[in-house]
């Protein structure tokens, strides 16, 4: 019997916080791969000031994603086509949620493409409740008081409120 090789895929990001559209992204990966590699930047390309640290980011996904054996999560640091390169994951996952998405998304995976021409970009579309959400967008919200409990798992919800500074 023929095996072919695993698929595995990479769905990188800030993720500052994962939000439940980044979660909604992961679990439809799982449908075309057969192990997600969730890769955590520690810069992204838009210029963006953390509110979480590499640490915090990376283990709340971890939180976020206990027990799901198919995912694991790595930092990364540099460009993203040598850290797929050396985890051996020419697919990477994007979301994409709306029209305006598009120009960044498509100027990342035509540039990623022309420095490994192996690699892949597959955009997946996130459900309609999930669409609108973005992880700056929850930052917003979270500092000015709002509710974010809708849009974030638990464990990132009592994360911001640690952060924030309320009980
Ligand atoms: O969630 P984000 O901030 O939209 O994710 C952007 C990210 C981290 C995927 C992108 O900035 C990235 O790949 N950064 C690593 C550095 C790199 O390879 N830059 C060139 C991208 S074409």
């Amino acid at each position: 019997m023929i095996r072919s090789a695993p698929t595995v895929a990479l769905y990188p990001g800030s993720f500052d916080p994962i939000t439940c559209g980044h979660e909604d992204i992961a679990r439809r990966a799982l449908r075309v791969a057969d192990h997600l590699i969730v890769a955590v930047a520690h810069t992204s390309t838009h210029d963006k000031h953390a509110l979480f640290g590499i640490d915090e980011r990376v283990g709340l996904i971890r939180q976020v994603f206990e027990g799901e054996e198919r995912i694991e999560v790595r930092a990364f640091q540099g460009l993203l086509v040598e850290f797929a390169s050396s985890v051996g994951a020419s697919l990477v996952v994007r979301g994409l949620r709306a029209v305006s998405d598009f120009e960044y998304e498509l100027q990342m995976a035509q540039m990623n493409h022309e420095l490994w021409p192996e690699m892949e970009t597959l955009f997946l579309v996130p459900g309609a409740r999930n669409s609108f959400i973005s992880s700056s967008l929850v930052r917003e919200v979270a500092t000015l008081g709002g509710d974010v409990s809708p849009f974030v798992s638990t464990a990132v919800l009592e994360c911001l409120h640690a952060k924030l500074g309320r009980g």
